[in-house]
């Protein structure tokens, strides 16, 4: 993400800390509950590191969430097994929006910062750690489509046709109180961040720039103002449409889903942005040759410059809970024996 050349080609997973692992399972149990295991410092640090020692990961990603941030402006966060992220005060209309657009987060997220000083301390300093933060737009379609994604947040798009003023008002808030909330990541430690926008791929081909990718150029710029030498990432899943523009941001490096093909967005990206990606997670529920076999025919669609100049292996999404671990150990291994 600095730009230098490299030697072998890195690799992350997104969601490396979840519960594939028999181990976040167990510390999970211990916490209690995904927001009590968010919201204490030493148990998110144990599970971050849970991966890195198992894999030997080249780099880790601060156990956290991007629902943090609605949780903190009064929405109060939890998660339902088998039901995915519930706030237990949605927003119902207009009056519920206006106030959860004006409450102030203050110190609310000081945990984050806790979680981040203490992965720095006991993380190997060879290995980067990644800070995230959900982007504006993904935000919203959880702030606005309580919680659910069943029905492709249809309740933040009709926001948007009927209300937009309202939304432009909570995209402009969350925008701030991202800048505020990665800010504090860094300075508590973390060595890179990223910006996911999970739900960029929803809106129409018109609306993506105004409704979604401004707000990230805006995040990415008043970052670069503050702390120009913290390499960023922003992945959009579903934003393949809108490589070109996407990749014009002012950002170290740009993560692909796998519908998306690595050669062409290599090409886009040019040799100063890396691009991240692009397995298909469902790749990894597979046998193990399967695994080994699909990992080489991704690696091999690179050429070795390109390899070593601005690619981090990872999936084009987040590692599915049915994965089953030693998969993970063969794609590792296919990687670094390539
Ligand atoms: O290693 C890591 O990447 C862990 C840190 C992390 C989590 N969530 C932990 C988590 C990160 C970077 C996220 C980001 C996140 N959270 C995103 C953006 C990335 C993406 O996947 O698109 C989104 C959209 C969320 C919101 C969210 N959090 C959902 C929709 C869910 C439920 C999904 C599910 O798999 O059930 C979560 C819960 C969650 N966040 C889990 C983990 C490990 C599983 C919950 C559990 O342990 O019960």
């Amino acid at each position: 993400m600095q730009g230098q050349t490299v030697d072998k080609v890195p690799v992350w997973l997104m969601r490396q800390a979840g519960r594939y692992l028999p181990e976040y399972n167990k510390t999970r149990a211990r916490a209690g509950s995904f927001m009590s295991l968010c919201k204490n410092p030493e148990l998110a640090c144990e599970v971050t590191l849970q991966p890195i020692n198992r894999y030997g990961f080249d780099a880790a990603i601060l156990f956290s969430d991007i629902l943090t941030i609605p949780d903190a402006m009064g929405m109060e966060l939890d998660f339902v097994e088998g039901h995915g992220p519930k706030f237990n005060n949605p927003i119902g209309n207009e009056n519920d929006l206006r106030r959860t657009i004006q409450t102030e987060i203050d110190t609310k997220l000081d945990y984050v910062g806790s979680t981040v000083k203490l992965i720095r301390e006991n993380l190997n300093k060879n290995t980067p750690l990644i800070g995230f933060a959900g982007s504006p737009w993904t935000l919203a379609c959880y702030v606005l489509g309580g919680g659910g994604t069943k029905d492709d947040f249809i309740q933040v798009r009709k926001w948007l046709y009927k209300q937009p003023d309202l939304l432009v008002l909570l995209l402009e808030k969350l925008t701030e109180h991202i800048i505020s909330y990665l800010t504090m990541q860094i300075k508590k430690g973390a060595d890179a961040v990223m910006l996911f926008d999970s739900w960029g791929g929803l809106l129409s081909y018109h609306n993506f720039p105004i409704y979604s990718l401004h707000y990230l150029e805006k995040i990415i710029n008043r970052l670069n103002e503050s702390f120009p030498t913290i390499p960023k990432i922003v992945f959009v899943k579903g934003g393949g449409v809108w490589l070109e523009s996407i990749v014009q941001l002012a950002c170290s490096g740009i993560g692909i889903d796998w519908t998306v093909d690595l050669k062409s967005a290599k090409k886009l990206a040019g040799k100063d942005c890396a691009i991240q990606g692009n397995l298909d997670p469902a790749v990894l529920l597979g046998d193990r040759n399967f695994v080994r076999k699909e990992v080489k025919k991704l690696l091999d669609t690179l050429t070795e410059e390109e390899r070593k100049n601005g690619y981090i292996f990872n999936l084009g999404h987040g590692i599915s809970q049915h994965t089953s671990p030693e998969n993970v150990s063969i794609l590792v291994d296919t990687i670094r024996e390539y």
